[in-house]
């Protein structure tokens, strides 16, 4: 099978190439096309994965190319991973939002909709190319914010894009780990949209374990979320949030913390990223080695400054992407891709079309929920309905998200001012109008976009 990775020069590329490389089940992946704009990028991974895969014989071929129909044409799957206006744009993401005194973030809140904004229009262009090229290809998309380029991609190919999120499954395991439970058995009830959902029940031999998780100080609060959220908020919520509703029920403090550290985290990568290239050109073998150190140091800082830290003194290493047993993203998508073309049958939470399973959405709303996927597809279950607070958070987030293709796809800022304004982050329109202003003025791929 050919798998095309879009955005194939990113950082975590090498975790997808190890998966395939481990993978020994068949049919499996025997080519690899890595797209990218960039060149230099490009060569430093294909170095990366080279040292990679010197002791395996049979390790699938690479085809690096900065030219999208060729990477596209004859695909079997399509994994997508890019970032219009690279890192730059995501410093600028962040902080126009916290000069202005609102939350600074990649995906949540306003820098969440400035980067869908530039991002809409190139993914959809793709999806077209895929339709064209590859129509039988399944793409599992990863470009963030996932459930807005998801629910825009499947505008051209409906069912055959989906989203992939590593933090819902993430958080399943660590409460088995928690716990001292297999997480291979766990079934976990989730709720959400894409960074805005609700860990329900985990379930493990038939019996939910999670009301034991919460009554247990210790236990509890090990966990991220325990430290992030208090144990008082988890258990007046009964369910776990996604880490990234710490921006939304401790915006103020988030804000506060985050400006008071003195570097947001697109600053951080920013720096280890280009210190990165700098020693890759130089590095000649080692450069696995230090793509390895440079990720690991990574994942230690993510979310540092929620938990009270900066970014450069982490408080805790996390086992986010390091443990080589799970590896975040690569790990739902090759699942996704055993289910697909070996009807290995697997439930995995994913952001898929909603199709009636949370009442209150559109049916064509995407979301993240667990979802059973074989050989036929991808297939939402049926699930018990959010709370009322849940589905109001969830109602108006999916509004501000269709505004945000709508303004995507027209080039309208009144459009863009709307789904700015509605966010629940932002608190007046007048800041949604400064916001808007300020994306378009320091981004120029925002610029290109809104011109109307
Ligand atoms: C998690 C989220 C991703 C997000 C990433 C940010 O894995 O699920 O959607 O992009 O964190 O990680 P980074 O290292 O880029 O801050
Ligand atoms: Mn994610």
């Amino acid at each position: 099978m050919k798998l095309c990775i879009l955005g194939g020069g990113g950082f975590r590329t090498p975790y997808v190439y190890q998966a395939l490389l481990r993978d020994t089940g068949s049919p499996r992946v025997e080519r690899v096309a890595l797209y990218d704009v960039d060149e230099v990028r490009l060569h430093a991974m294909v170095a990366i994965l080279t040292e990679l895969a010197a002791d395996f014989p049979d390790a699938p071929v690479l085809e690096p190319t900065t030219d999208l129909h060729r990477a596209v044409e004859g695909s079997d799957y399509v994994f997508a991973a890019l970032r219009v206006g690279g890192l730059e744009g995501r410093r600028c993401d962040e902080h126009v939002a916290l000069d202005l005194n609102v939350i600074g973030q990649e995906t949540t809140g306003p820098g969440g909709l400035a980067y869908a904004i530039r991002t809409v229009p190139v993914m959809v262009e793709a999806a077209k190319v895929i339709k064209d090229l590859a129509p039988n290809a399944y793409v599992m998309n990863f470009t963030n914010p996932a459930g807005i380029i998801t629910e825009a991609m499947q505008s051209v190919l409906g069912d055959r894009v989906l989203g992939i999120c590593d933090t819902p499954s993430g958080l399943g395991r660590r409460v088995a780990g928690t716990l001292g439970l297999d997480h291979t058995r766990v079934q976990m009830d989730y709720v959400g949209l894409n960074h805005l959902g609700w860990m329900r029940r985990v379930m493990y031999d038939g019996r939910d374990v999670l009301p034991e998780l919460m009554a247990d100080d210790d236990r509890l609060g090990a966990m991220e979320e325990g430290h992030v959220f208090g144990l008082d908020w988890i258990r007046s919520l009964g369910s776990i949030p996604n880490e990234y509703l710490f921006y939304y029920y401790f915006n103020r403090d988030a804000v506060r913390s985050i400006i008071g550290s003195g570097k947001t985290r697109g600053d951080f990568l920013a720096e280890s990223q280009s210190a990165f290239y700098d020693r890759a050109s130089a590095a000649g073998d080692g450069v696995a080695e230090l793509w390895r150190e440079t990720v690991e140091r990574r994942s230690a800082s993510y979310m540092a400054e929620a938990k009270g830290g900066t970014q450069d003194e982490p408080l805790d290493p996390k086992e986010r992407e390091t443990d080589p047993s799970h590896q975040g993203y690569a790990g739902v998508a090759l699942g996704v891709m055993a289910a697909i073309s070996r009807n290995e049958r697997q439930t995995m939470i994913l952001n898929v079309r909603n199709n009636g399973t949370i009442a209150g959405l559109p049916r064509d709303a995407v979301v993240e929920v667990p979802t059973m996927v074989d050989a036929n597809g991808v297939h939402p279950m049926t699930t018990d309905q959010p709370d009322l607070h849940q589905i109001g958070l969830m109602s108006q987030v999916k509004a501000v998200e269709r505004h945000t293709i709508a303004a995507a796809l027209t080039g309208s800022k009144d459009e863009a001012v709307k789904a700015f304004a509605l966010h629940p982050l932002v608190d007046s329109v007048s800041v949604a109008r400064d916001l808007v202003r300020g994306y378009v003025d320091r981004i120029p791929e925002v610029a290109a976009v809104l011109t109307k």
